[in-house]
């Protein structure tokens, strides 16, 4: 552990401390190796720029074992075929270790990605063993086999395990992710192989070692740290695999998709948003404006759904505007894990420079800053990745209105009519989360109906129970979502088996 750690190690979890200070080594087939190269990298508190730990780095050839281990475990450890009531008990004991571990995992998270202590430990780390509990007991649920009623014939369909079941994790929710693909794929019964991003591997791969106090039987879960170009891209394109769950960028999507592609695999992809908030003229607007600073500084803006265009009747402009500001110049920005501390840094320096780039390239574009946002110092931090909020505001072509900055960043118009509001929200080529906020529910349902996107929120934003099928359209993905009933099916193959009966 290096300095980062000097300043905060005296508040550090011992527990913490212990597993930042030797190279965390990957976890294959129930064993915490090296990688076959013997390379490391280095995983950075965003908070200060500081090294918090040194990661085994692994490549193809590392990828080519855990998905040989995932194969094995198929075949051998007895998980696919065991009784759904016996794993789900394993999948609850493990969301009961991951909830009495929620302070370790929590501070992991924190310094990892850099967001607030509060918000992993009152959002991730309970999202994570709230999905294993929901797929759980969906999975001892359903049924395996389905009679179908046919002249002739004795038939049925039944329903196993899709095989390995492959996750590339990104950088800004990394176990609530990680949680969301492991939930219903193992539940399902399949066996896993996960490539969490370099920039947070760490609580991925903390949690190996409460799987294996679970009972998850070794080779069922295996974790792959490393880079998107070497372990990422193998892991996509190794034909071992059954199934591809991809969460990231459109660039990289297209890439794991075409891998995929070439092997018959199913993919599904997330691959992030340019969501809209739409504000009619009835709404409670200083309240309407907590909310939406709350969404645009929540995970300092780095989520995929949240509302980066805020469309606002221009009867209420200039109110909201202002109340907005108010809220956005309170939000304390500091260290993830310092007590008062409402937004973190962004994930990265190249985050930080993703960011400011955008608002540049926005204003040279025409757009005007009502709140101009830049990078912020934070005392007793001063290499770490900060950045103010910005609000701003032009022409809908604008570069910041059309891509997503992954940032505190959002970009306001104002509207008239109901139809334009629509008009303008459907111009992106995104598809993920929207909302409309109106106090005559008649119309909110009609606007958010007339959104493309996979959801739609009423008088909220960031919506995610469990349950509520949650995905993409468009640029935003495919291939069924999350969080739903049917992830589980996504995870199972069905098989019909039919006989004559004369
Ligand atoms: P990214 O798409 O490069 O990273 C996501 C994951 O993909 C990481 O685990 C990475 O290692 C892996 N990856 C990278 N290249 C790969 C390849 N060739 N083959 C297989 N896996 C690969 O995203 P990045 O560059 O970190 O962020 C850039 C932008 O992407 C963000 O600013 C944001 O706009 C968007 N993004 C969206 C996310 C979402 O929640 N939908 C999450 C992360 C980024
Ligand atoms: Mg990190």
């Amino acid at each position: 552990m290096s300095t980062t750690s000097q300043l905060l190690v005296s508040r550090l979890n011992p527990e913490v401390v212990a597993f930042l200070s030797t190279p965390v080594k990957m976890f294959i087939g129930g064993q915490w190796v090296d990688a076959a190269h013997h390379e490391t990298f280095t995983t950075r508190d965003p908070g200060t720029g500081e090294e918090l730990a040194q990661v085994a780095s692994g490549t193809a050839e590392d990828i080519d074992h855990a998905v040989t281990a995932a194969r094995h475990a198929l075949r051998t450890s007895g998980w696919p075929r065991m009784r759904a009531n016996d794993r789900a008990v394993i999948l609850h004991r493990l969301a009961d270790l991951v909830d009495k571990n929620a302070a370790i995992l929590a501070e992991l998270e924190s310094l990892d990605v850099g967001k607030p202590y509060a918000q992993a430990i009152g959002g991730d780390i309970p999202s994570f063993s709230a999905t294993l509990r929901y797929y759980a007991d969906l999975s001892v649920n359903i049924r395996q086999r389905e009679p179908i009623a046919v002249k002739g014939h004795e038939a049925y369909s039944a329903l196993f395990p899709a095989g390995v079941a492959a996750f590339i994790i990104p950088w800004n929710f990394p176990f609530l992710l990680l949680g969301w693909s492991l939930g219903p794929s193992l539940a399902a019964g399949c066996t896993v192989v996960v490539k969490p991003a370099e920039d947070t591997p760490l609580s991925t791969l903390y949690v190996t070692k409460l799987m294996q106090e679970a009972g998850v039987p070794d080779g069922v879960v295996n974790v792959v740290p490393g880079f998107g170009e070497t372990a990422g891209a193998a892991l996509a394109a190794h034909p071992g695999i059954n199934r591809m769950g991809f969460t990231g960028s459109p660039e990289v999507g297209r890439k794991v998709a075409a891998s995929c592609g070439a092997n018959l695999v199913p993919v599904k992809l997330e691959l992030g948003g340019k969501g809209a908030a739409v504000l009619f003229d009835d709404i409670d607007v200083d309240r309407t404006a907590r909310a939406l600073a709350g969404a645009i500084t929540l995970n300092t803006g780095q989520v995929c759904c949240t509302a980066t265009r805020w469309l606002v009747h221009e009867s209420i402009w200039d109110e909201f505007v202002n109340r907005s500001i108010g809220y956005l110049n309170s939000v304390r920005i500091g260290h993830g894990l310092a007590q008062d501390t409402g937004m973190g840094p962004v994930v990265s320096q190249k985050q930080q420079r993703r960011v400011l780039g955008y608002i540049e390239k926005g204003r040279k574009e025409g757009a005007s800053a009502l709140m101009a946002g830049g990078a912020a110092d934070v005392s007793g931090s001063p290499g770490g990745f900060y950045v103010k909020p910005a609000l701003l505001t032009g022409e809908p072509d604008n570069i910041c209105a059309r891509e997503e900055i992954f940032g505190p960043v959002a970009y306001l118009m104002p509207f008239r009519t109901e139809e334009q509001a629509v008009e303008l929200v459907n111009r992106s080529a995104y598809g993920l989360a929207n909302s409309v906020w109106s106090n005559d529910l008649e119309r909110a349902r009609r606007v958010a109906e007339s959104l493309v996107a996979g959801n739609g929120w009423i008088n909220a934003h960031n919506l995610f129970p469990q349950g509520v099928p949650y995905g993409g359209t468009n640029l935003s993905g495919f291939g069924g979502g999350v969080n739903a009933p049917s992830t589980l099916f996504d995870y199972l193959r069905s098989q019909s088996i039919v006989r004559p009966t004369g």
